[in-house]
């Protein structure tokens, strides 16, 4: 990029905000799973959203692309720019400065926070006044508000509270022109014209920058308890399920794990919650009034449960044995992770894990499959280490055959970022796809937000 842009993007974020030196750069160039990494002439930092508006505004008076950066822990390539970069300047501009989070209003039961304040920040703040966030994810502390809308993440919560959606009361965003789009209600309801926060939330930054979003609270759960539960059979944990809530428990997290998972955290630190092996592990809280550990013990006691661990929550232990599961994986794998987010239909959940995990076999080389996810949404995580590079994409190709011969989505909450753009078709009819395509040119005429993202 000639020095122009550059030093008039210095002149509106100041010149410590403008990061063009490589050593600076790089940490935003590649991908949480390292299987990304782009070029940018510069990583500009704004501060606030008059800063984004004029960095913005000027990106798109010199045709310059904007790659938009949150926490940097998305997990399809979105996030960074792309590898084959389109000919003409490209900026990342990253929402790392943009961290205020407002007070809450505890009548209302929400709260407004910038783009660039984390999850873990948002939560902490509803928690001073007695209320939760209901995104929860394990990369909690650097995923962003910008990000969760972005993407419309899932997370843990989401069989109690709904996806990210669900908790966006307003938004603030720059479009692609550098105007500033402002919906800020707390009402609940109101029906004027179309939903436009609900279409910037899972929009992965093709059509405007998320500045602000104001998000509902919840009250969080009196007392919850957790278990970890062996079981023979994914069909088994719908059981343990089922019973819970005829004793009256309400789910508030419903996941499953593999013996395969189990291990590999394991190797990387974490406690087994139980000593038998087991194919399949089911964690699962559930709160409760009255003695609830007791109701707990009662169903496990006439489950199909091969053996149990179970602690009040929030049984921090318990939980990293499934949160830690991306971290080790990461750390395990001698290749980047073919890592897919896939949803199907609870009745087809048992079939097509097994179907998923017997890709491994398939690849012309030995390697892993690692299965886990959040089974209560018929959401699994198939991550299939040491896989060569040269065999990523129709390995990736088998096991989005597999997901759409079962009715399910090829993309359950991680987004379709760089990753699964030439799938699109397997979860999506042509005419919904044209029509997402006339939005985006409606929104972005120019192309210049996030190239390459969710569309080739
Ligand atoms: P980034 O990775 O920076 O960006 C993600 C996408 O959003 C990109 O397309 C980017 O351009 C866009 N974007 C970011 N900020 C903005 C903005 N302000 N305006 C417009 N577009 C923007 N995801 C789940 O859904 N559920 C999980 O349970 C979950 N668990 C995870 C656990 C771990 C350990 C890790 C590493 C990741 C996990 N993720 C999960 C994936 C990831 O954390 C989420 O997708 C998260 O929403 C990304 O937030 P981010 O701030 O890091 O966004
Ligand atoms: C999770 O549920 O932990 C994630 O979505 C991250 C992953 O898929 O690795
Ligand atoms: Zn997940």
């Amino acid at each position: 990029m000639t020095a122009g842009p550059i030093e008039d993007l210095r002149a509106v974020v100041g010149d410590t905000h403008v990061l063009t030196d490589d050593d600076a750069m790089v940490g935003h160039l590649t991908d949480w799973t390292g299987r990304w990494t782009g070029t940018a002439d510069a990583v500009v930092r704004p501060r606030t959203t008059d800063e984004v508006a004029a960095v913005v505004r000027l990106c798109a008076e010199r045709g310059v692309a904007i790659c938009i950066q949150g926490g940097n822990t998305g997990l399809v390539g979105g996030s960074v720019p792309p590898t084959d970069r389109p000919a003409g300047p490209l900026i990342i501009l990253s929402t790392a400065r943009m961290t205020d989070v407002d007070e809450v209003d505890v009548v209302g039961r929400c709260v407004g926070a910038q783009a660039g304040a984390t999850i873990d920040a948002i939560d902490s703040r509803a928690q001073r006044d007695g209320l939760m966030f209901p995104v929860d994810l394990a990369s909690r502390e650097s995923a962003t508000a910008g990000g969760v809308v972005a993407t419309n993440a899932g997370g843990v919560r989401m069989i109690r509270h709904g996806n990210t959606r669900g908790q966006v009361l307003g938004i603030e965003a720059v479009l692609a022109d550098g105007r500033v789009l402002r919906r800020w209600t707390s009402l609940v309801k109101d029906n004027v014209g179309y939903d436009l926060p609900g279409l910037l939330t899972g929009s992965e930054g093709t059509l405007a920058v998320i500045t602000r979003v104001l998000f509902r609270l919840v009250a969080p759960p009196a007392a919850t308890i957790v278990t970890v539960a062996a079981v023979d059979h994914v069909e088994n944990i719908f059981g343990v399920l089922d019973a819970f809530a005829a004793r009256g428990l309400r789910v508030e997290a419903a996941e499953v794990m593999t013996e395969s998972g189990l291990q590999l955290v394991h190797e990387h630190g974490a406690r087994r919650p139980v000593d038998t092996e087991s194919p399949f592990y089911a964690l699962i809280e559930v709160s409760g009034t009255g003695d609830v550990e007791a109701v707990v013990v009662d169903v496990l006691d006439g489950a199909p449960v091969t053996d149990a661990a179970l602690e009040p929550g929030p049984a921090r232990a318990l939980w990293a044995v499934r949160e830690r599961h991306t971290e080790s994986i990461s750390r395990s794998t001698t290749t980047p992770v073919v890592k897919l987010d896939v949803s199907v239909p609870i009745r087809a959940l048992p079939e097509a894990m097994a179907e998923l995990a017997a890709v491994a076999g398939m690849v012309d080389h030995p390697c892993r499959p690692v299965l886990f996810g959040h089974v209560g949404d018929g959401n699994i995580h198939v991550n299939l280490l040491d896989v060569p590079e040269d065999q990523a994409e129709s390995v990736t190709g088998h096991v989005f055959g597999i997901v759409a011969a079962n009715g399910g989505s090829i993309s359950a909450e991680h987004g379709i970022g760089r990753a699964k753009v030439p799938w699109t078709h397997l979860g999506r009819s042509d005419v919904d796809l044209s029509s997402m395509r006339a939005i985006k040119d409606a929104w972005d005429p120019h192309g210049l937000l996030n190239p390459g993202v969710l569309f080739g």
